[in-house]
């Protein structure tokens, strides 16, 4: 893990892309979290959670401005890292855990 991460880590390219990837899961994390949302019944914890989701988006995405300013302006395809695997992470996660 510590080849890979250094690997990543030492390329600007890879690594804008890696942190436009985890910034990419944790916002569909937050858009999944908003929309289970009931329509009136929302507690604290349910807006706690998608609004820290977002945060952590954010923050990931804030990260990539250091590396190069011009970098993954947005989520197309082109500036994720495995954009296929990533685009169908969660709702695969979502089908094991209901299956399970
Ligand atoms: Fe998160």
């Amino acid at each position: 893990m510590n080849h890979l991460i250094n690997y990543i880590v030492k390329n600007p390219s890879i690594h804008a892309k890696w942190l436009n990837t985890l910034s990419y899961l944790e916002n569909a994390g937050a858009r999944k979290i908003s929309a289970c949302e009931h329509k009136t019944e929302v507690d604290l914890i349910q807006l706690k959670h998608a609004a820290e989701e977002h945060r952590h988006a954010f923050y990931l995405k804030k990260q990539i401005l250091k590396i190069s300013e011009n970098s993954c302006p947005n989520y197309e395809s082109n500036y994720l890292l495995a954009p296929y695997s990533t685009q169908q992470y969660l709702n695969r996660l979502d089908i094991e855990t209901c299956r399970y």
